[in-house]
């Protein structure tokens, strides 16, 4: 069996591409510090405790698991806590990206699969956007993605790295089999927290802007289901592996759902109202991001599974209910 190493496996789109990857035949090896990710999630291969800055210890692991490719997750994700504290995002998401392909290169692991971001663009490009629209992210996250996709063209360039750089719009939902799911502490996302608000582990949900230029005031985003998103990482992971040449791809499903649209799906699936205050807009958020992804579509072989928002929306639930409602104070 061939294996894959798997930086932040224990989270949450790494622990669902782990579940894909042993479906497809591979063992994954998840590379985590547990500062974010949950050691229960992973379950579909062995877990080696590590920080991503740790390039040692990233070394050891590889060169004791000989890994065909690496599937690169682990990050710092908030776009807030970016622009607070952009040093800390630097170091997590460039320095730690330059130290994992120091120590690929070490052990001649030719191939990457790496979870880019939607925010590598700017915030007035038309919608839907595809790949050839201009990258001018408007936060440190952003940048931070960008700067390793560039890190990414230049050791292919340099070294042949083989290289996918995959740019999420916004994860969402659960397997449907309810093994693994959304489960940060503290949760900023929309879905979880309009499912908090609902089963009253959160007071109310806060709707970041209401004046908005869309249908209905709110911002509008493209929400796809993770279990999507893993099995597109397996099949770019295959396509590396076969020589068919380094991608850049949006992964999304090319609709896009208003925060209203969400509270209004968060309702059905609980069958409980969900309170809420409307708030400023936040910093940083654009008011549509939807991809176009005829590209991925056309590349990786097959469409979104999950496109409907009350499927979305309610196999999160279903995680949540199962796992116990997070709490706002944690
Ligand atoms: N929102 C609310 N209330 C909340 C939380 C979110 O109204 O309590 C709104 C936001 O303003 C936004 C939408 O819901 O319009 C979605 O917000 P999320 O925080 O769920 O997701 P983002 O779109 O901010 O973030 C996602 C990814 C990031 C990525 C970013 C790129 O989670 O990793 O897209 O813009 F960087």
């Amino acid at each position: 069996m061939q294996s894959v190493l798997v930086t932040g496996g224990a989270g949450y789109v790494g622990s669902h591409v782990c579940k894909a990857l042993a479906g497809a035949g591979y063992q994954p090896v998840s590379y985590d510090d547990l500062s974010t990710g949950h050691r229960d999630l992973v379950r579909w291969g062995p877990l080696e405790e590590g920080d991503l800055g740790d390039g040692e210890r990233l070394s050891r692991v590889i060169g004791r698991h000989r890994p065909v490719a690496v599937l690169h997750f682990a990050a710092a994700s908030l776009v807030g806590d970016s622009v607070r504290d952009p040093a800390a995002t630097y170091r997590a998401n460039v320095a730690g990206s330059l130290g994992l392909l120091d120590a690929m290169r070490r052990h001649g692991v030719e191939a990457m699969v790496y979870s880019s971001s939607c925010a590598t663009y700017g915030a007035d490009a038309p919608q839907p956007m595809n790949e050839d629209t201009p990258q001018q992210p408007i936060n440190p996250y952003g940048w931070s993605k960008l700067m390793t996709e560039r890190m990414l063209a230049d050791h292919g360039a340099a070294y042949g790295l083989q290289w996918a750089a995959l740019r999420y719009f916004n994860a969402a939902g659960a397997d449907p089999e309810g093994e693994t799911g959304e489960d940060h502490r503290p949760e900023t996302h929309l879905i979880p927290r309009a499912l908090m608000a609902a089963a009253g582990t959160l007071p109310h949900l806060d709707v970041f802007g209401a004046d908005w230029p869309t249908a209905d005031g709110t911002c509008v985003r493209d929400y796809v289901h993770v279990s999507d998103l893993a099995r597109w990482h397996v099949a770019a992971l295959d396509h590396l592996l076969t020589g068919r040449g380094s991608l850049r791809l949006n992964l999304g499903t090319g609709r896009g759902h208003s925060v209203r649209e969400v509270i209004a799906a968060a309702e059905r699936a609980t069958g409980r109202a969900v309170p809420i205050r409307i708030a400023p807009r936040r910093a940083g958020d654009p008011a549509v991001l939807v991809a176009d992804c005829t590209r991925a579509t056309a590349v990786l072989g097959s469409p979104p599974v999950h496109t409907e928002l009350d499927d979305i929306v309610g196999s999160a639930w279903r995680f949540m209910e199962r796992r116990g409602c997070p709490s706002h104070r944690r």
